[in-house]
């Protein structure tokens, strides 16, 4: 078992340590931020995770994890350090590496010994070797650099960690990765892939770019099919029966893509081609489909309830990015919301998790519904946006008697069209009829 200190405790940090943890390996989590850590302490998990809590009081409680905001005795105390801070984007969409090269520094200050430095956070190739030459300015002993890029998803965190599709491990040393290898050694050994820094470090950028190239080419599709009168579920689902497309692939017509990872790695890639003197044209492409189909949603409300918004009162199901998280970090609805506030719209807005999120953002420019049902109370037109499981399953009979007119906008396709119609709603989803 392993002596592990993870720098960082967000999304990433905390899951990962976590779960480290409950693999056995003692681990202590690092943060700058000091009500974070106090919250840590006391039992108080700063985001919503399913299982996360259970799991950092039972590792608490079993003294494998902890958690602390002094950088330098936890970095000396380690044999293995995760780098797991944030790396967002600046407004030209390449990539902040302020934090990163921080904690570079705070390691190559405070170690005295060999030691492995693991960076999980998703960072542009050739991060590797700045972190490498950072730590090298103030150490002149051993130490391994390694790529190990995080692949977990918000809102099944625990699980993805725990049952990943694979593990990427970037490095060309054989001590650090033997290392590595003992602390994955609960994992199933045919799904790590070994490389140099840089494929590995390349292997996150593409994968997401990937993933975000697939929700914008079926919204395009979906697009298509809204002006010709076809209906993308049927498309994608005629699409996925072929095998070199795949059952699992990401065809799923919406209000785009969010969150803190496919908008800055799309970015994030384009501007190292850029910088290579390379330009990706399809992510360019992948990156203005998506920010237009953010917009898409205000259309298909003022085709229900007309274009003057002024003092229209709308209903919002869901800001969050995606179901099952709190994180709003570039969530769809935030553009829409916004869109409707600049034409005078009152904004109701109902979300299962993420409304303290919402709060700290909107404050009150919106006004904040405890009830999902109560919340469609004398509107013109509910809008849902995220695909909470609630949503699914509401009494839709109820929603059009609370409604002013029985206007709905399905930004996610949760429900059936014949069927909405036939309850009386003027209901328009996305790419279907
Ligand atoms: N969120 C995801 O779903 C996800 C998935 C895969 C990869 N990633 C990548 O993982 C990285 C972290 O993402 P996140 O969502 O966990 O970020 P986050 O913003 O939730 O958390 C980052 C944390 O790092 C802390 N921090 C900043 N500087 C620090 C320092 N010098 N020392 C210690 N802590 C410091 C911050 O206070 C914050 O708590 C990013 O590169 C992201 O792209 C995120």
């Amino acid at each position: 078992m392993k002596k592990i200190t993870i720098m960082g405790t967000g999304y990433v940090g905390l899951v990962t340590g976590t779960c480290l943890a409950e693999l056995g390996h003692e681990v202590t989590a690092v943060d700058i931020d000091e009500l974070k850590i106090n919250n840590l302490n006391k039992g108080i998990i700063p985001i919503y995770e399913q299982g996360l809590e259970e799991l950092v009081k039972e590792n608490k409680k079993q003294k494998r994890l902890f958690f602390t905001t002094d950088i330098d005795s936890a970095i000396k105390q380690a044999e293995v350090i995760f780098i797991a801070v944030g790396t967002p984007p600046l407004p030209d969409g390449s990539v902040n590496l302020e934090y990163v090269k921080s904690v570079a520094e705070s390691i190559g200050k405070n170690i005295k010994e060999y030691k492995v430095v693991v960076d999980k956070s998703t960072v542009p190739v050739g991060t590797g070797d700045c972190v490498t030459d950072i730590i090298k300015k103030y150490y002149k002993g051993d130490f391994d650099v390694v790529s190990n890029p995080e692949f977990l998803r918000e809102g099944s965190a625990v699980s993805d960690f725990m049952h990943p599709d694979r593990i990427v491990i970037g490095n060309g040393s054989p001590r650090a990765e033997k290392i590595l290898r003992e602390i994955y050694s609960n994992f199933d050994t045919e799904n790590i892939v070994f490389t140099d820094i840089k494929s590995a470090e390349l292997i996150k950028y593409a994968s997401n770019a990937f993933l975000a190239t697939e929700i914008s080419f079926i919204n395009s599709i979906a697009n298509m099919c809204e002006k010709l009168g076809a209906d993308v579920e049927k498309v994608a689902q005629g699409m996925m029966l072929d095998k070199r497309i795949g059952t699992k692939a990401f065809l799923h017509a919406g209000v785009g893509y969010g969150g803190s990872c496919f908008p800055k790695d799309v970015k994030g890639l384009i501007q190292t081609a850029q910088e290579n003197g390379i330009r990706f044209g399809i992510l360019e492409e992948v990156d203005e489909a998506n920010n237009a189909q953010k917009h898409s949603l205000l259309v298909k409300i003022q085709k229900l309830v007309g274009q003057d918004l002024r003092d229209k009162k709308i209903t919002l199901w869901g800001l969050a990015f995606k179901p099952h998280t709190d994180d709003i970090r570039e969530a769809p609805a935030l553009v829409i919301i916004k869109q409707l506030l600049d034409r005078g719209a009152k904004v109701k807005v109902f979300d299962p998790i993420a409304q303290e999120s919402g709060k700290k953002l909107l404050g009150d420019s919106v006004s904040f519904e405890t009830d999902l049902l109560d919340s469609t109370k004398g509107s013109d037109v509910v809008v849902l946006v995220t695909e909470w499981p609630e949503f699914r399953t509401v009494d839709l009979d109820k929603v059009k008697k609370n409604l002013k007119q029985p206007n709905m906008v399905d930004g996610r396709n949760v429900f059936n069209p014949k069927e909405m119609k036939k309850l009386g709603f003027n209901y328009i989803s996305v790419g279907r009829y």
